[in-house]
């Protein structure tokens, strides 16, 4: 990631949602990727992390000529998968969110896993903004490429108009029904403190997307210096164990906080006992590049939060998934940093 003058840690936004919602396909829109229609059957059944530097964000907000300058480097994405067997992901991605998105499908309304995904955000605290995505699927419905949703809708005929308010009050009286309230973005005025935003989108033609990385902006505005201020801690969780050609098995991790160096000596939860060993290549995809789709990778010396790194170590063979890893600071006692690892 980038520096920053204030020292802020770049937040983490996890996007959650009941299966084929558009969560991937938004992350595209945003991207300019094409990760979702290279996804067996176009189910996504792994954690993704993708960074966008302050800079992207600034320029895709530019339209609606608000203040969007970032006082953080940028913004770790985490996609998660809506499919119902992948709960113990959706978990792990919202634990290390500082704020969701939590996508519904205009069309459908709430299903399962939006509700299974409310309740983790609940659970958590955590502060989320709702995508009403697929508003291209509205009959009749014009496309306005990348516009915000205010100027989009505008352009959109009575009879659209209609059946866009008829879908979002019945998607408002849903969420009412999980004891959520909700209100289109440009009409809520306490923004996420007891009513959440909704904001329409298409992944498809783009509409609603600036004014959807708009309210992470300004929510990252508002709540940085009590979320983002660095601690030196790690705070760091092992995605996946892959084996990559050229770089033999390495382990894709999410690091929400502090630093890490090539060298560092670290260690992580194995199936056969605690793995110490030193990190041998720190690796991210380029930015604006997911993290779980091979291609190529920038060599880093040292990477600070938050961002989604490849790392290169011996020995990760039987490194499990889902646990943290920890680095061996100049005073910490390797025996007790173990035991620390395998209590995950
Ligand atoms: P999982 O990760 O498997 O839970 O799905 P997802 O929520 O990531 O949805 P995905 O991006 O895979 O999209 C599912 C399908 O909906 C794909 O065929 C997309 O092309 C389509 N789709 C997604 N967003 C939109 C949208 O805004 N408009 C329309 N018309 N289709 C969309
Ligand atoms: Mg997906
Ligand atoms: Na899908």
């Amino acid at each position: 990631g980038g520096q920053s003058e204030y020292n802020l840690r770049s937040p983490i936004c996890c996007i959650m949602g009941h299966v084929d919602t558009g969560k991937t396909k938004l992350l595209d829109c945003i991207r300019g990727t094409n990760v979702q229609e290279g996804e067996a059957g176009g189910i996504t059944q792994q954690i993704g992390a993708t960074f966008f530097p302050a800079e992207n964000i600034r320029q895709r907000t530019k339209e609606l000529k608000a203040d969007a300058n970032l006082k953080v480097p940028g913004l770790l994405v985490i996609d998660t998968p809506g499919h119902e067997s992948f709960t113990n992901l959706r978990s792990r991605g919202s634990g290390l969110c500082d704020i969701a998105i939590l996508v519904v499908d205009i069309m459908h309304g709430l299903e399962r896993q939006t509700i299974e995904s409310l309740n983790l955000l609940k659970m958590r605290n955590t502060n989320f903004i709702i995508a009403l995505n697929k508003v291209d699927r509205l009959y009749g419905w014009k496309a306005c490429r990348n516009a915000s949703i205010v100027k989009a809708m505008k352009q959109q005929s009575k009879e659209v108009q209609f059946e866009f308010r008829t879908r979002l009050t019945q998607v408002i009286t849903e969420f009412k029904e999980q004891g959520i309230n909700t209100e289109l973005y440009y009409k809520n005025k306490d923004m996420g403190k007891d009513t959440f935003s909704i904001v329409p989108t298409s992944a498809i033609s783009g509409e609603g997307i600036p004014d959807l990385l708009l309210l992470l902006v300004q929510w990252t505005a508002k709540t940085m210096v009590e979320r983002l201020t660095y601690s030196n801690e790690v705070q760091c969780t092992v995605l996946e164990v892959k084996v990559v050609e050229g770089h033999g098995t390495t382990i894709d991790v999410i690091l929400v906080n502090g630093v890490l160096h090539e060298g560092d000596q670290i260690v992580v939860c194995g199936m056969q006992g605690p793995i110490v060993t030193s990190i041998r290549a720190l690796l991210t995809p380029d930015p604006m590049k997911e993290l779980r789709v091979k291609g190529s990778y920038q060599h880093h010396k040292e990477i600070k939060a938050a961002q989604g790194i490849k790392i290169n170590a011996q020995g990760l063979e039987h490194a499990i998934a889902g646990t943290s890893l920890y680095v061996v600071g100049p005073g910490d006692d390797v025996e007790d940093i173990k035991e620390a690892a395998m209590e995950d």
